[in-house]
């Protein structure tokens, strides 16, 4: 792979964060970009791994909020992400909150956000996957492993039927699903993480998965502002209500006093390295309440094969990332790729599996 991101990235980040972002989806989606970058060379086989009956050609996938409308997956799959998770997407197309809403703290290397799930809509969403499935029917594998994260519409008085919807549409066409109930830009919605409101959501929505024929994965994201006993009521009622997996964790509201740059003060939800330690230490948490039973992903900060590895040893068995995609570009993905599983072999693991939750007790020591 050609890594012009030095060239690209001066004349990008020029542009309002927002515009950038649109235009790199442009240059993807019309096979520009990956006619400049080219393809990732086949990950290392080491990376490969079979979890929820899945198999990933290596751990490291696109967190939501890059691909909302699942535009790119198939140009994101050539770059060397082993899976991407698209949406998040809203039963019916939202034009999300007012601009500027996404904000570049280049100092810090860390993004806020505060995009209000604008969304396509879940049709659109679902012509595009099924044209995909179209082209590529043999398996999973060979058009790549695809999440669907499911929100709900601003306007929405049934919340919780928005979910029901997205599970029974997305469930034919999606290798899994994510129901988001973190995010901090749609008002009220973080409060599905309270244990009650939890137990009804996911009864509801396994049970609509139960009559609709197929079974992808179901799995949570949830935030990292939770309150010790948040933590402990999410972990049970995951392990309890026999949802297949977490993802850790979406964007922060908090603000680090190490933060430098000038837009840290901005509303919304903080990505990137600032993210990073807080994220993994909720990681490690959750895979100790959850005694290992439940596959986590972990996200937030990473940057580097370092970082996915210690993700992985804090107790997730897949990795995503978004903010270092943006700020470092292709490049990053065969880089982290090449480097997880030289440490990997550095330290004696023959497999990701094995080196999952190695360091949940004390991680980042
Ligand atoms: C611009 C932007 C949009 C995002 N949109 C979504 C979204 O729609 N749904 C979601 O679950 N997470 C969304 N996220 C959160 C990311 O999926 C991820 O959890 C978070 O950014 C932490 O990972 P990172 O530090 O690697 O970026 C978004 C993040 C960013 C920066």
């Amino acid at each position: 792979m050609r890594d012009l991101t030095p060239l690209i990235r001066p004349l990008l980040f020029r542009l309002s964060p927002e515009r950038a972002h649109h235009l790199a989806l442009l240059a993807f989606e019309s096979g520009l970009a990956g006619a400049l970058f080219g393809a990732a060379e086949p990950a290392p086989e080491e990376l490969a791994q079979r979890l929820f009956g899945l198999d990933f050609p290596n751990p490291i996938g696109l967190a939501a909020g890059f691909d909302k409308d699942a535009r790119v997956a198939g140009a994101m799959f050539r770059l060397g992400f082993g899976f991407v998770e698209v949406g998040t997407v809203t039963p019916r197309p939202q034009p999300g909150n007012e601009k500027p809403r996404l904000f570049r703290l280049d100092e810090d290397r860390a993004l806020i956000n505060r995009m209000g799930f604008n969304s396509g809509g879940l049709d659109r969403l679902l012509e595009r996957l099924s044209d995909r499935r179209r082209g590529a029917p043999r398996s999973h594998a060979s058009r790549g492993v695809i999440g669907v994260n499911l929100g709900q519409n601003r306007t929405s008085e049934d919340g919780v039927a928005d979910y029901e919807e997205g599970v029974r549409r997305a469930a034919p066409l999606a290798d899994f699903l994510v129901v988001n109930i973190s995010s901090p830009n749609t008002p009220g919605l973080r409060d599905l993480q309270r244990r009650a409101r939890l137990e009804a959501l996911l009864g509801r929505l396994l049970a609509v998965r139960e009559r609709c024929g197929v079974r992808p994965p179901l799995l949570v994201k949830i935030a990292p502002d939770l309150l010790p006993e948040e933590r402990a009521d999410i972990a049970a009622v995951a392990l309890a209500s026999g949802i297949d997996g977490l993802v850790i964790a979406n964007t922060t509201l908090a603000r680090p006093p190490s933060l430098k740059s000038r837009e840290a003060g901005e509303a919304g939800g903080l990505s990137g390295r600032p993210l990073f330690r807080p994220s993994t230490e909720l990681l490690a948490e959750m895979h100790r309440l959850t005694g290992g039973r439940l596959p986590l992903i972990g996200v937030g900060g990473v940057a580097s094969g370092e970082d996915a590895y210690a993700k992985i040893r804090a107790g997730a068995s897949l990795v995503e990332l978004l903010t270092a995609f943006v700020f470092e570009g292709p490049a990053l993905i065969p880089r982290i790729l090449s480097d997880l599983a030289r440490v990997l072999r550095r330290d004696g693991f023959r497999s990701v599996s094995e080196a999952v939750g190695t360091d949940a007790q004390a991680p980042l020591r």
